[in-house]
């Protein structure tokens, strides 16, 4: 094994022992252009704990990061907090190779990888609230189902104040820097609420439950470790308070304009839509689907009170680049949103009622009158535009007052 990657210990009995993975950027639709981390923790206690693994390609970088610490084959257990395959695409090889006594997951997790690996190793059921004894020190475990997946579960190292929350906390951010108060502020501000409205943002509700059930516990955190990105070890309450703010989804003073545009005709609207808006004093994003990607919008969105979105009709159709947005958006179930809809046509005009349709699925009340011209807008019809950007500023105003 070759001495390139070593651990970094993060807390007396705790060192991290992931891979940085500097070249991703795609997860899933969601792009990552600073790439990502594949957090892994090994706590150095009596039965040595491996706290959740890698993806696929990276073993060697874990193992090599282990065995700076301690040869691998001493690991007792391995725990895997999350089912998804970025931290257990090297799970059955790590087990193979590190042939531990004991690997646990939550019960939900032990079906999913099942499903995902149909092999047969005996992976341990835990339950929420169980405590599992390292020897010299407790492990506990907490469900947090749908955060994001239904195996989800956060685990607590008392000894050392650590608590493990798999994708909770994380940030897609490949760094050396393995501490967030290592990083500027507004940089983790910005990579975790996009990290948060890509992945997060559609169980909102579910991470408002998880924060008072982590609060109930009454556990004293020295430190937050999650699954990418740095660890939290100061000022807690920075990452904390941001969740409860992006989880209620409270209507902001901001809007966002989302279109496509053929021949400049729905850009034109568009503008005159946001340069109303922002007359009223909305801050406003204006973001052409013809460059803007979809991660970005949605990370406008999360802080926004208006979406309002427009399309030309494309063979009866809104544009590709529109459905595959409205796709994205609707999934990842943005609440609290007023809107409201515009576009241009030459013949048949479908695009603006389609796009009503998707806002009315995404349960976005839609406040203004729908502005659609033949063609290209005139002065008339740009008043129009105007006119609807003043009637959701003037909407959005009151439901942030109220
Ligand atoms: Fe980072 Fe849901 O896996």
């Amino acid at each position: 094994m070759n001495n390139i990657y070593s651990a970094i210990q993060i807390s007396e009995h705790v060192y991290w022992v992931g891979a940085i993975d500097w070249s991703i950027r795609d997860f899933h639709g969601y792009t990552t252009p600073h790439g990502s981390t594949y957090n892994a923790y090994l706590v150095m206690a009596d039965k040595i704990t491996l706290i959740d693994t890698v993806k696929s390609s990276f073993m060697d970088e874990m193992l090599s990061r282990i065995a700076s610490v301690v040869d691998p084959s001493k690991i007792d257990y391995i725990v895997s907090n999350h089912s998804e395959q970025d931290h257990t695409g090297c799970l059955l090889r790590a087990i193979d190779r590190i042939k531990p006594e004991k690997v646990f997951a939550s019960a939900v997790g032990v079906k999913t990888l099942k499903e995902i690996f149909h092999a047969q190793h005996d992976i341990q059921p835990v339950k929420d609230g169980e405590t599992l004894s390292l020897g010299n020190m407790d492990l506990r475990f907490l469900e947090t189902r749908m955060i994001h997946w239904p195996d989800s579960m956060f685990s607590y190292l008392e000894k050392d104040g650590v608590l493990f929350s798999q994708d909770a906390f994380g940030m897609h951010l490949a760094t050396f820097e393995r501490f967030a108060d290592q990083l500027p502020s507004d940089m983790l501000e910005y990579e975790a609420a996009t990290y948060y409205a890509n992945i997060v943002l559609p169980y909102s509700p579910v991470v408002l439950k998880a924060l008072d059930k982590v609060a109930a516990t009454g556990w004293s955190f020295k430190l937050f470790a999650p699954d990418h990105g740095p660890v939290w070890r100061q000022n807690l309450s920075f990452i904390l308070d941001l969740y409860k703010k992006w989880a209620l989804q409270k209507p902001a003073n901001k809007a966002v304009v989302v279109y496509a545009t053929m021949w400049h005709s729905t850009e034109m609207m568009a503008k005159a839509i946001a340069e109303s808006m922002a007359r009223e004093g909305i801050r406003v994003k204006l973001l052409s689907m013809n460059e803007v990607h979809r991660s970005e919008v949605i990370y406008e969105v999360l802080e926004a009170g208006a979406l309002i979105v427009g399309s030309p009709t494309l063979n009866n159709n809104i544009l590709p680049q529109m459905a595959d947005v409205m796709t994205y958006i609707k999934g990842l179930k943005p609440s609290h949103l007023i809107g409201a809809v515009f576009g241009s046509y030459g013949w048949s005009g479908e695009s603006v009622k389609d796009l009503e349709a998707i806002l009315k699925e995404m349960k976005v009340d839609i406040v203004a009158e729908t502005v659609s011209v033949k063609h290209v807008p005139g002065e008339d019809v740009l008043e129009k535009c105007s006119e609807l950007g003043r009637t959701v500023a003037a909407e959005l105003k009151k439901r942030i007052a109220d």
